[in-house]
């Protein structure tokens, strides 16, 4: 697919490889004739890049009996060698996931951005967030009373918290990795304008597609697996099938919200009870919600450690019940060991 198309007509590549390693041979052999693949693939992507281009290469940790090999390190310098420009390794940060026994759980992926040359386009506004102190103002000088920071919002960072598309999400198809759309919906916005062409090599169940659709980007993209090719084709179709099934729970209750048709007409293929649960019902969180809950997650287990390491009380986690209700007023907050730590 990639062999035919033109030089430098693509505006963004974005897309998540397969880790098809160790197979047929060594683990370690496998490793590098995975890479020289990858580097085939990505010369080629980064030949039909535009000069104002970009290209985001999602990739994990491959763990090879338990010895680590960070993927991303072993791509920088083959994105290097395409002669891409490094622009950002943006940390993909999870809350959830195994837990290791013998070394530190594994909690982030990487997402690599390069560009193909230095006039790249890049519109933050169209991606920022809410600031943390959004009233804040200047105490005094010039512009004493005027807000301290820009009202529209701040730039998002590197490190991202973008919910994994398991359990009970409503975007989950039959495929077993997907990118949520959100996580695509903030690199397609800016890096590319309405109209651009977005590429994935590796579609999966369709995301960047899907996402390059509501924003009215073209895409273009290749899947090997005939069953994910079809998600991705019922997904972007957004009708319901033949026999009523829609490839995920998102696409049925977008269906149902624009035709007003009862939602107990339709399955999508991972349902389980016997009617969808309507979208009015679904807790819908954005990203800032788990990055800050992540943050203050962060901030008590690292104020618990440093208690225990002094031999002080350990400061009670406001949320130990687990169900979103405050616990009995702590003998020690989190806030007060900080202030101790700073003092
Ligand atoms: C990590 S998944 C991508 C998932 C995708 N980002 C999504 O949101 O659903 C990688 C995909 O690449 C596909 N794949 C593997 N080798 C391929 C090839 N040579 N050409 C096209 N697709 C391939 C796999 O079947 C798999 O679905």
């Amino acid at each position: 697919m990639l062999n035919n198309l033109p030089d430098g007509c693509v505006d963004l590549v974005v897309s998540s490889p397969p880790y098809n390693l160790g197979k047929e041979y060594e683990s370690r052999q496998a490793l590098e004739i995975y890479l020289e693949e990858q580097t085939t693939i990505l010369r080629e992507c980064s030949r039909v890049l535009k000069n104002t281009g970009s290209l985001f290469w999602q990739v994990g940790a491959f763990s090879d009996k338990g010895m680590l090999i960070p993927l991303d390190i072993r791509f920088f310098p083959i994105l290097e060698s395409c002669g891409l420009i490094p622009r950002n390794r943006i940390i993909w940060a999870r809350q959830h996931g195994l837990h290791a026994q013998k070394k530190f759980s594994c909690r982030h992926e990487t997402i690599l951005w390069f560009t193909k040359s230095d006039t790249y386009k890049f519109n933050l506004d169209a991606v920022r967030v809410p600031q943390k102190y959004q009233n804040k103002k200047h105490y005094r000088g010039s512009r004493k009373g005027e807000l301290s920071c820009n009202p529209d919002g701040k730039n998002p960072g590197d490190i991202w918290l973008f919910r994994n598309v398991k359990h009970n999400h409503e975007e989950q198809t039959i495929h077993p990795c997907q990118f949520p759309e959100d996580l695509i919906a903030r690199i397609v916005l800016c890096t590319t304008q309405a109209g651009d062409i977005v590429l994935d090599p590796y579609m999966g169940s369709g995301t960047v597609a899907v996402v390059a659709q509501d924003y009215a980007r073209y895409y273009i993209g290749s899947e090997i697996e005939p069953k994910y090719y079809q998600v991705s084709l019922r997904r972007l179709n957004r009708q319901p099938d033949e026999n009523g099934y829609f490839p995920n729970l998102k696409t049925l209750r977008d269906y149902v919200d624009q035709t007003g048709q009862p939602i107990e007409k339709f399955r999508f293929d991972l349902q389980i009870g016997n009617k969808a649960s309507e979208r009015s019902q679904a807790k819908i969180y954005p990203e800032e919600y788990h990055l800050q809950a992540m943050e203050e997650r962060l901030s008590y287990e690292e104020a618990a450690f440093g208690a225990n390491l002094r031999n002080e009380k350990i400061p009670l986690d406001p949320k130990v019940n687990g169900n979103g209700k405050k616990s009995q007023s702590p003998d020690t907050t989190v806030e007060q060991i900080e202030l101790r730590l700073w003092e």
